[in-house]
């Protein structure tokens, strides 16, 4: 397998993953392998020689895309178009990740494959562009939500961060997502392999339950060891505005992906709890070395 955007939260995970025998994986970052270049994805293609691509990469600066329009197009659609073409050409299976900002997060209900997506912003205009070709060539579209995860930028690391920094901090409690850990999506992904090696169509892939922005901040801040001492205060998203729309529901629904491959992520709080432990082990030694 090859995996692009191996330096991002998911192409980490699935980089470090134990795979079972017989399963190679060559996981390649932007440098070694840019998915905006053909030269560069038929030069990865020709020297890995794998029969699934996954793609973990993409332009995921939600706020930037606002202004970075044609870079998040090109990255997140006319890439993944390339990538689509070369990997079906040469008889090569991909599995591409897309998120729940393609909805509109209008509907008062979980978001099925069958909802009609609504982007309200570049970043999810941009994603959803690149589902298709990756769905007309034959490939497998996941759709994960709220990534976090031990190995790259997350929430969960910037209110740790922040919750060892500050005596108070705000979080939007409005908005309601699916918070997955980035190490379920690519165990998803691996027993998702494990049950049908061409994987086709589209799949929600999040964790099955919900949480508000201020709920993820909680019980992230509750893993904290040494604990700290920090207030937690509820805002709304009017109260804190940012560049691209939020949907105030993008709660997605698995069952399909249960239902096809019987493959469930786990509950986000179990997940976070060992993600946290993983921070926590890193902060410890972080803070020994400086000491
Ligand atoms: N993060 C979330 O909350 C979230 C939510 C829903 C869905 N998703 C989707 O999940 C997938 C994985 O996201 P993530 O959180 O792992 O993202 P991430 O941590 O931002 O990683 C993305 C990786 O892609 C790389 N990349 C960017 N442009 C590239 C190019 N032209 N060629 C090759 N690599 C390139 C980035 O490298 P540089 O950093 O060097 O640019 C980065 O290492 C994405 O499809 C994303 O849209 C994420």
């Amino acid at each position: 397998m090859l995996v692009t955007g191996a330096a991002g939260q998911v192409g980490s995970e699935l980089a470090r993953l134990d795979w079972p025998s017989g399963y190679e994986i060559a996981a390649l970052t932007k440098a070694q392998m840019d998915i905006s270049s053909t030269e560069s994805i038929l030069t990865g293609l020709e020297s890995v020689k794998p029969d699934i691509v996954i793609n973990a990469a993409a332009y995921t600066a939600v706020d930037k895309a606002e202004e970075n329009s044609e870079l998040a197009h090109t990255v997140n659609a006319t890439s993944v178009e390339l990538l689509a073409r070369a990997t079906a050409l040469n008889d090569i299976g991909l599995i591409h990740i897309s998120t729940d900002y393609v909805f509109d997060g209008e509907s008062d209900h979980w978001y099925a494959e069958t909802d009609p997506p609504n982007p309200t912003g570049v970043y999810g205009d941009s994603k959803l562009a690149g589902e298709e070709p990756v769905l007309g060539m034959g490939g497998m579209v996941a759709r994960t939500s709220w990534v976090y995860g031990a190995l790259a930028p997350n929430f969960v690391q910037t209110m740790r961060r922040l919750a060892n920094e500050r005596t108070e901090i705000s979080v939007v409690s409005d908005q309601y997502g699916c918070p997955t850990a980035a190490v379920d999506i690519a165990r998803a992904i691996r027993d998702v392999l494990l049950v049908d090696q061409r994987p086709t169509g589209l799949f929600h892939m999040a964790a099955p339950d919900d949480a508000t922005w201020w709920d993820l901040a909680v019980a992230a801040i509750d893993q904290i060891e040494p604990k700290v001492d920090v207030r937690v205060n509820k805002i709304t998203t009017a109260q804190y505005p940012t560049p691209a729309a939020r949907p105030k529901n993008s709660r997605l629904n698995s069952d399909k992906l249960f239902e096809s491959f019987g493959v469930r992520l786990q509950p986000w709080r179990k997940a976070l709890v060992e993600v946290s432990a993983e921070l926590n082990a890193k902060q410890a030694k972080d803070s020994g070395a400086s000491s």
